[in-house]
């Protein structure tokens, strides 16, 4: 029978997702998945953080909660903390009521919803993402209505770091009120960060040439264990007099992955444009999924608004944070003891859950073919996707893997 659907192409798959589904289909008893985007203990399990549960008590035995509607950008409670979480309570943007949150569906829906923003009210066409990314900056921003996205060098295969003068040149050619996306700390995929004084230079080169900065935060105090330190882009370009977004995410740092619970935060440099500025994101929220939901947002800002819960929950971004930098000491130790070819001192040098070991497309499926260890084509491996009794396996496959396919 003739369908209207019949012309409809079949897209690619999305290759984070399709790799998990392989891994779960594989019998191989040693299987790995290093590929997934989420924490896993030693155990190699999911954690759902305590102080979380101990909040889900509380919420499900409160007899006053009910079901009605949240306000279109959100429960100010949540906005609130998360915007002062990120900024610092005593930032000058906030104290001046300058800064704001829009509570959002995870990082990805702050993303987007900030990017519809500029396209819409500022009319930004071009916007930028490190080369390599996180793969979905570029279709957030492009179905956001962004006419074209363009790459600046980041990572530069030869040294396994930074190419900050690649980076500044690409920056410093920009077009005039191009939206660069900035990665606050523990960069997707590289692990690999701007120094401090690499941040003041990227700022410089975009107050210069007026570019709009648009942070990514989707790791704060997951990379280090220590919330200022991750946050320290953001409050160093806010301290410049930045007018920027940043998209906060809060599906690593409280593991809530499948809650949503983002928050968008917005710096202006002109009191006097709130209004206007909220009743424009209140109109393009209300027409996209009209008000967000409660369940997540009502945990993370009992957390962060009771000094007890607060400080547990610190003691469990330590936790995982602290978990993630043993496995990269280990991974190392192995490598080099079995006398891997190549240098790997990038392992530990790298912050946050992801490491770019270098390895290439083919070693790489390789890796997946031969070994059962599940990995980004890219060479992107997930650091807590290893138990510590994985770590001389997962060695003994990279030095077979680079001994023999180039
Ligand atoms: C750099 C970066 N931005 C944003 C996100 C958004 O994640 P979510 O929408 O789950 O908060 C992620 C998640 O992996 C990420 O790595």
């Amino acid at each position: 029978m003739m369908s209207r659907f019949s012309d409809v192409a079949l897209g690619p798959p999305i290759e984070v997702f399709a790799l998990t589904k392989a891994f779960v289909e594989d019998t191989f008893p040693q299987k790995i998945n290093l590929g997934v985007g989420a924490y896993r203990t030693d155990e190699g399990k999911p954690w759902v953080l305590p102080v979380v549960r101990e909040v889900e008590k509380l919420l499900a035995t409160d007899e006053t909660r009910n079901k009605e509607y949240l306000p279109i950008l959100g429960l100010e409670a949540f906005t609130n903390a998360a915007t002062s979480m990120l900024l610092g309570h005593n930032s000058p943007a906030l104290l001046e009521k300058r800064a704001f949150g829009i509570q959002c569906l995870s990082g990805t829906g702050a993303l987007r919803v900030g990017a519809e923003f500029l396209a819409s009210q500022l009319g930004s066409k071009i916007f930028y993402f490190s080369a390599p990314s996180w793969e979905n900056h570029n279709l957030v921003f492009t179905n956001a209505g962004f006419k074209e996205g363009r790459q600046y060098r980041y990572w530069c295969a030869k040294t396994r770091g930074l190419d900050i003068d690649g980076l500044l040149q690409d920056l410093s050619e920009a077009p005039e009120n191009s939206v660069i996306i900035l990665h606050t700390c523990a960069h997707n995929p590289t692990g690999c960060d701007p120094t401090q004084e690499q941040w003041k230079q990227i700022a410089d080169v975009m107050e210069k040439k007026r570019l709009f900065p648009f942070l990514d935060c989707a790791y704060q105090g997951f990379a280090s264990g220590d919330l200022e330190k991750d946050s320290w882009a953001v409050r160093y370009f806010v301290s410049r007099g930045f007018e920027l977004f940043c998209a906060q995410s809060f599906a690593k740092n409280f593991g809530l992955y499948n809650e949503r619970v983002g928050n968008l935060t917005v710096v202006l440099n002109n009191l006097s444009n709130q209004q206007a500025v909220k009743s424009q994101f209140t109109l393009l929220v209300r027409g996209m999924y009209s008000n967000p939901p409660l369940h997540g947002a009502s945990i993370v800002s009992r957390v962060l608004s009771d000094p007890k819960l607060f400080e547990q929950w610190k003691s469990h971004i330590r936790t995982m944070s602290s978990r993630i930098i043993s496995m990269r000491k280990a991974l190392r130790e192995a490598l080099e003891k079995n006398n891997t070819p190549g240098n790997w001192s990038h392992i530990t040098s790298q912050i946050g859950m992801f490491s770019y070991t270098g390895l290439n497309e083919q070693q790489s499926v390789h890796m997946v073919k031969k070994h059962h260890i599940y990995m980004l084509k890219s060479g992107r491996i997930n650091m807590s996707g290893m138990k510590s009794t994985d770590i001389e396996y997962i060695a003994q496959a990279i030095k077979e893997t680079l001994t023999n396919v180039h």
